[in-house]
């Protein structure tokens, strides 16, 4: 079936394997009436469970269209640079920062079950939460198997890991980007996530990059406050939405 221009969708392999139904995704982030049915139509023949939308905030249209046609409101995406100085970087004396190393994953996944309960598969309760909580848990661990440039703990002496900082490079090394960082919950709000930020960026920079970027969701306050006291601002803010046509069972 012909879509238009602004509506295409493509089946997402690593998500349909992950969940165990068949996810898509709509390109293009503005969705009208007959954009909109002509995705249905493709999604129902094609047998979607669930299709994923990025939308723009700013069409009107868009969003009349989603709430008509049932798209379900998941999370609201925030993305963030920073141009690279030198960062200033925070000294909790109680705490230390290396290299992740392959001993560390089981405690890395303990960790990323827990923290990013603000992302949408949480939020989005027609995904089961086991199996949210191991999507994150397979994030680390692929993040430290080479899917990320950069892995960074950080911990107390003989602690084992109590937070995370992943980093990715692009194929020219100007850009860099964070892709997940997380401390344990009993840790929080002691300056660890500034001392992995710091860290990271330090890395970024020693790489050439003039850029940094980060994605965080809007419900993420702490995440944004984070990535504020480092410098970081605003680039742009996409809405993030679930069309679901048949429900798992949970
Ligand atoms: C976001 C997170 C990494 C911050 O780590 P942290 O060690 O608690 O943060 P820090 O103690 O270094 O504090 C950093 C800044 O965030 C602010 N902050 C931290 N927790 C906060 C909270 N719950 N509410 C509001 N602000 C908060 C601090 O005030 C501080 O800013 P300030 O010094 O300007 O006041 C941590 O809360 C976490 O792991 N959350 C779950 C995972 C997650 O959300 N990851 C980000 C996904 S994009």
């Amino acid at each position: 079936m012909a879509l238009d221009s602004l509506a295409r969708c493509s089946l997402l392999e690593w998500d349909s394997s992950f969940f165990g139904f068949p996810i898509a995704q709509l390109s293009g982030e503005t969705l009208s009436e007959p954009s909109g049915r002509a995705v249905l139509k493709w999604c129902k023949a094609s047998s979607v469970r669930c299709l994923y939308f990025l939308a723009d905030p700013n069409s009107a249209e868009t969003a009349e269209w989603a709430h008509r046609l049932d798209f379900k409101f998941v999370d609201v995406r925030v993305e963030l640079s920073l141009g690279v100085g030198a960062p200033n970087m925070p000294n909790v004396q109680e705490f230390a920062l290396r290299a992740a190393q392959p001993s560390d994953i089981t405690a890395l996944q303990t960790i990323a079950r827990e923290a990013h309960q603000d992302s949408r598969f949480f939020f989005d309760t027609n995904f089961p939460r086991a199996r949210a909580e191991e999507l994150f848990a397979t994030w680390i661990v692929k993040d430290c198997e080479g899917r990320a440039d950069k892995v960074f703990i950080a911990e107390r002496k003989n602690s084992g890991p109590l937070g995370y900082i992943t980093c990715n490079l692009s194929k020219d090394s100007q850009t860099g980007r964070i892709s997940l960082v997380g401390v344990a919950a009993e840790c929080r709000g002691r300056g660890l996530g500034k001392m992995l930020v710091s860290q990271a960026l330090e890395w970024i920079r020693s790489a050439g990059a003039q850029k940094v970027l980060v994605v965080t969701q809007a419900r993420n306050v702490a995440a944004q406050r984070l990535y504020q006291a480092a410098g970081f601002r605003t680039d742009s803010v996409k809405v993030w939405y679930h069309r679901w046509f048949e429900k798992p069972s949970l």
